[in-house]
């Protein structure tokens, strides 16, 4: 990484990190009313052998809200959440104490240069955390695709865009890119399994959900 890219994802990172400070204490409360399609891209995971001592990671793994349900949907997997934010991963800590025996909290920004998962994982999550990664995304992306191992698994549910300038802006407030431009660099790299692209509120939205693999 050059000192510009350096640069960039410190920034990137301080800025999720101011803005999580408040937003950590309301988060569970308020996301379930638009953070739609976490719990359907879990269920639709591909022949994922549940008992298997599986890696997973989730990158932006925020309240442990996934990490939760990736704990007891694997029962035997390790699995390892990443964040910039402290706030958000002192939540996941409290809401995975059960499970802290194979989970792994890091407070670092994916993508972190000196730190290397070459091949480790078979599955990657990404949940509403890539539209927020600007502009880093396409090379985090890329990234997971050296992490996983041949016929490892990403899964990306996001944001993907709307009709609305009004709500592209309002979002765009909130640190979310909403441009649709997630899918053709996602289906660049990976070979899809599952690619869906579903209405919130009648289409004043649409977020996408995408499972694809890393050929073998
Ligand atoms: C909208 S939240 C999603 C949280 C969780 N995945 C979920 O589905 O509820 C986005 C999360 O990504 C984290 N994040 C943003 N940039 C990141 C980066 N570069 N590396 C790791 N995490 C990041 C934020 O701190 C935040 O917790």
């Amino acid at each position: 990484m050059d000192l510009l890219q350096t640069e960039r994802v410190t920034e990137q990172a301080q800025t999720m990190q101011r803005y999580y400070r408040l937003q950590s204490k309301i988060y569970d409360a308020t996301r379930w009313t638009f953070l739609f399609g976490r719990k359907r891209i879990l269920r639709e995971l591909p022949v994922l052998e549940q008992n298997a001592a599986l890696e997973v990671l989730e990158v932006g793994c925020g309240t442990g809200y996934n990490l939760k349900r990736l704990a007891l949907r694997f029962p035997n997997a390790r699995l390892t959440g990443m964040d910039v934010s402290a706030d958000m991963l002192e939540r996941s800590t409290k809401r995975t104490t059960q499970w802290a025996d194979r989970i792994t909290l890091l407070e670092l920004p994916y993508g972190e240069a000196n730190l290397s998962f070459q091949g480790k994982f078979d599955l990657i999550l990404f949940s509403y955390s890539l539209t927020m990664i600007n502009p880093q995304w396409a090379a985090l992306i890329a990234q997971a695709k050296q992490d996983l191992k041949p016929g490892g698994i990403i899964a990306v549910v996001d944001f993907f865009d709307s009709p609305f300038p009004w709500f592209k802006r309002h979002m765009a407030k909130n640190h979310v890119r909403m441009e649709g431009h997630l899918l053709p660099v996602l289906e660049n790299l990976y070979l899809p399994a599952n690619v869906n692209i579903r209405n919130a509120y009648a289409g004043v939205w649409q977020y996408l959900i995408f499972i694809g693999r890393v050929g073998e």
